[in-house]
């Protein structure tokens, strides 16, 4: 069984670990101490298939991790987790202002490059940063699933991403190199902007449509 470790029990851990559990993986969250609620309920409902335990010790665990913690400790968080080589790590930050209302950097670089510069050994990927939680818990929107863009520079961790994110029930969009974050990071400032600011809420998402 793939084992996944998430770094951060809030809202976007605890959800996609719930979510990633229900599709049989195993998931180790990673937690500075005091694991929340949601992370604490899983352990009682899915038994040996969860973990919480440090950070470090949910590195070491996982191939795959997901970086679910707040954008401004998420260098503290990946020193913490320690020796990442070869692993794939899944970005999930949006470097956001304290108030919400702008991203703190971009154009230049992207929140997934400079994680990438602080785990130079592991191989991002940006991904569900322009999804809510609401709609990580509930992909479906009119009977299709909700799209969700990822980028990334290694193929094979590419591949990791994509399959974990059909696995929650979102439809994987390849969005290309990592670098391409900088636009991913906006698209989530401008869905951040219509569901919190413009009130449209946490179960609305946006979809790739094809014709
Ligand atoms: N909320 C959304 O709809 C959404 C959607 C897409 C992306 N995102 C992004 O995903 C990331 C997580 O968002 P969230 O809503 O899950 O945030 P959250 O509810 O505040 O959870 C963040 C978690 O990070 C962990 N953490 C580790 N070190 C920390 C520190 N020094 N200070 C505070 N927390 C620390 C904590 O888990 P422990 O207490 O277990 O250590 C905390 O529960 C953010 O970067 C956000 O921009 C959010």
């Amino acid at each position: 069984v793939e084992k996944i470790g998430i770094l951060g029990t809030g809202n976007v851990g605890a959800t996609l670990g719930k979510r990633l559990l229900l599709a049989g993986k195993t998931v180790v969250f990673g937690s500075r101490a005091t694991p929340s609620v949601a992370a604490k309920n899983l352990l009682d409902t899915f038994g040996d298939c969860c973990q919480v335990t440090t950070i470090a010790d949910a590195a070491r665990q996982a191939d795959t991790l997901i970086l679910a913690a707040p954008w401004r400790v998420s260098q503290q968080v990946i020193e913490t987790a320690g020796k990442l080589a070869g692993k794939t790590l899944i970005d999930c930050t949006n470097p956001l202002t304290d108030r919400f209302d702008g991203l703190t950097l971009g154009f230049d670089s992207s929140a997934a490059e400079q994680i990438a510069l602080w785990a130079p050994d592991a191989h991002v990927v940006k991904a569900f940063n322009t999804v809510s939680v609401a709609t990580m818990d509930n992909p479906v929107y009119d009977g299709k699933p909700a799209t969700l863009f990822y980028c990334g520079d290694d193929a094979a961790a590419k591949q990791v991403t994509h399959r974990l994110v059909e696995a929650v029930g979102l439809e994987p969009i390849d969005a290309g190199p990592l670098q391409n974050a900088r636009y991913l990071e906006p698209l989530a400032m401008l869905y951040i902007h219509l569901a919190v600011h413009q009130r449209m809420g946490g179960n609305t998402a946006l979809r790739m449509m094809r014709r």
